[in-house]
């Protein structure tokens, strides 16, 4: 199936300050943490709750780390991401590839074979986001969901201005706008905060914040620009 893509971002909100190549960026593994304990644990509570043990998942610019719970085995996990070594110390992929989804976006994956996309600190690198989001429309089955979470961090020379401009509340609203363009339905949005990991948390210290944007496909997907 080809996808219809909507453009939402005009050409100089895709801009960003390091306009030098994403790979040269990643090149180097970063077996680091993106983001803290407080908000690691909301995530894998969130995928818990809403991932079947039986679903295909695909984590979308992913590294070392997926966040799904480890007591939980799926039926596939696949990965994606621009860092070879990282992807390949993933303890839960059972496969991955390389992509620079800035240069390309159309996904090695037939139509509607992934139950449930993961996107984790990642959006706000997209530089076309709807190529991206109307791809995912078309991998997703009827029923399955896309899951984007991120805080209020980025590496800020990578990420376009449409990220760097905002905030919080804007993130989550243009992150929605750019999945309702290609026909997603509207989605769920979860904004909390977070307790700290530890003694600063009893002392009510707190942690990332969560933010985290939620669409399911539905049964018949509309025609977006029939919705105009
Ligand atoms: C802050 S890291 C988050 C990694 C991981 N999702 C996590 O939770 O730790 C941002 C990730 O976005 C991905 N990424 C950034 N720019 C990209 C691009 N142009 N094409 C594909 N992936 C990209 C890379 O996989 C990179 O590791």
């Amino acid at each position: 199936m080809s996808v219809m893509v909507v453009q939402v971002l005009a050409d100089q909100q895709r801009f960003k300050l390091d306009r030098s190549d994403d790979a040269l960026f990643y090149a180097e593994p970063r077996f680091v943490h993106h983001l803290d304990g407080a908000f690691r644990a909301r995530l894998t509570a969130l995928y818990r709750q809403r991932i079947p043990p039986c679903a295909v998942v695909l984590d979308l610019m992913s590294s070392w780390v997926s966040h799904l719970p480890e007591t939980v085995s799926y039926e596939r996990v696949i990965g994606h991401g621009l860092n070879e070594q990282e992807l390949a110390a993933n303890p839960r992929l059972d496969q991955h590839w390389i992509q620079n989804l800035n240069e390309e976006q159309q996904l090695p994956l037939a139509d509607a074979s992934v139950d449930v996309t993961l996107i984790v600190a990642g959006w706000q690198y997209l530089q076309q986001p709807e190529a991206i989001a109307a791809e995912l429309l078309r991998i997703t089955r009827p029923g399955g969901q896309v899951i984007i979470a991120f805080s209020n961090r980025m590496f800020v020379q990578k990420a376009p201005q449409i990220w760097t401009d905002g905030g919080d509340r804007d993130h989550l609203d243009y992150v929605a706008r750019v999945l309702e363009a290609q026909g997603w339905p509207r989605p769920e949005i979860l904004a909390e905060t977070t307790k700290a990991e530890g003694p600063l948390g009893w002392l009510g210290g707190q942690g990332d914040p969560f933010f985290a944007v939620i669409a399911s496909r539905p049964l018949k997907v509309p025609d977006p620009l029939q919705k105009r």
